[in-house]
């Protein structure tokens, strides 16, 4: 049964076919230079899903219960739709497609939305487990088969950049802070590139931002502590809080793995200055909950991905020989159970 529940969700690449992850953008496009054609997007995105015609759109892949890549794929999502003002950019569109079908009701879909930046331009949704192996297909990444069926987790933080005539024009890697800035410019000459007699889609309703914080996206992260610190720490000054913002992988927090986005070229000097009046504010967690992260002792990488990962799940921890060995995700525990 399991055999046979790989064997249905591994997308099978046809041997012509190159890989999104050969396809990876490595540098920024000169001015005036066309972006190329790699491949044509899939034209199903999943049964009830809006037309994406005529838009300019971004795809990644997620899951609502994954603490590392995903928060902090979203995290970064939630800075390019700032680079992306809504004034200029109405036409754009963010797909995040989730991966856990089983999981990620509508209902758990919208817990998640809830704690990031409310942007009528993205979308979240959760195709069926079927819709979901062909899409991934359609798009050449892969889906990491966690061997349960129910369970499919994918592995990917690429994100897809696709015209208005539904043609995947470039391929970034989640992981490479650069590769957004390439995003934002390329999004943006895309939706240039477009017929002027195209039909305007109207602009989506602007929201009013709860606050400050939450509008930046730190809430997506913040306010789950499995995945970081509560916010509103006492005894922190403000040199402490603006180099959290501006290279917040230069100090780590004891226990936390470093996921956290920079803020540089996302906020201006007078924003850094709001968000830290802001994080003075705020009311201070409870002793308990910022003490909880010595609980959370260190962190290791994932022999199979190369992640740096916590090492306080024990779900996500298998002993090998005479030490502990930890993974990001099920997925990554279960290959390596696999290759042993
Ligand atoms: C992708 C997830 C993510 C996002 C988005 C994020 N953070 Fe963080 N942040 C973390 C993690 C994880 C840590 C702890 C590890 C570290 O110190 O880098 C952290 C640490 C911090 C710290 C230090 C906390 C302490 O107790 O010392 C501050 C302050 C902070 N973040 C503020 C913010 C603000 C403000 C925003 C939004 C503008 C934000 N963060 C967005 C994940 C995130």
């Amino acid at each position: 049964m399991a055999v046979l529940a790989i064997a249905w969700i591994v997308p099978r690449v046809r041997a012509a076919q190159v890989p999104a992850e050969e396809l990876l953008r490595h540098r920024a496009t000169a001015t005036g230079e066309p972006l190329p054609v790699p491949f044509p997007a899939p034209d199903f995105l999943g049964s009830g899903a809006p037309s994406l015609a005529g838009h300019v759109w971004i795809v990644n892949f997620i899951y609502t219960s994954c603490t590392t890549v995903c928060p902090k794929m979203t995290g970064r999502l939630a800075q390019l739709q700032r680079r992306l003002p809504r004034e200029k950019t109405q036409d754009v569109r963010f797909v995040s497609l989730s991966v856990d079908p089983a999981h990620d009701t509508p209902a758990t879909l919208a817990a998640f939305a809830a704690h990031w930046p409310a942007d009528p331009r993205w979308q979240l949704r959760a195709p069926p487990a079927d819709e979901l192996t062909a899409i991934a297909r359609g798009f050449r990444v892969a889906v990491a088969p966690s061997g349960i069926a129910t369970d499919p987790i994918l592995h990917s933080r690429l994100l897809t950049l696709v015209d208005g005539a539904g043609n995947v024009r470039a391929i970034y890697d989640g992981d490479d802070e650069q590769a957004w800035g390439w995003l934002a410019t390329d999004a943006e000459a895309l939706l240039a590139e477009r017929p002027k007699d195209l039909p305007e889609t109207g602009s989506p309703a602007t929201q009013v931002p709860k606050n400050l914080l939450a509008d930046l996206g730190c809430n997506g992260c913040h306010d789950r502590p499995t995945i970081a610190p509560p916010l509103g720490r006492r005894g922190v000054d403000d040199s402490y809080l603006r180099a959290s913002l501006l290279t917040p992988n230069a100090s780590v927090v004891a226990g936390y793995v470093p996921m956290m986005p920079s803020y540089r070229t996302t906020l201006t000097d007078d924003e850094v200055t709001a968000v830290i009046a802001a994080l003075h504010a705020l009311p201070a967690p409870p002793e308990s909950a910022t003490s909880a992260t010595s609980a959370l002792a260190s962190t290791a990488e994932d022999p199979i991905c190369h992640m740096t990962v916590g090492t306080h799940d024990p779900a996500l921890t298998l002993r090998d020989g005479d030490h502990d060995v930890h993974f990001c995700s099920r997925a990554c525990r279960d290959t390596f159970a696999r290759r042993k």
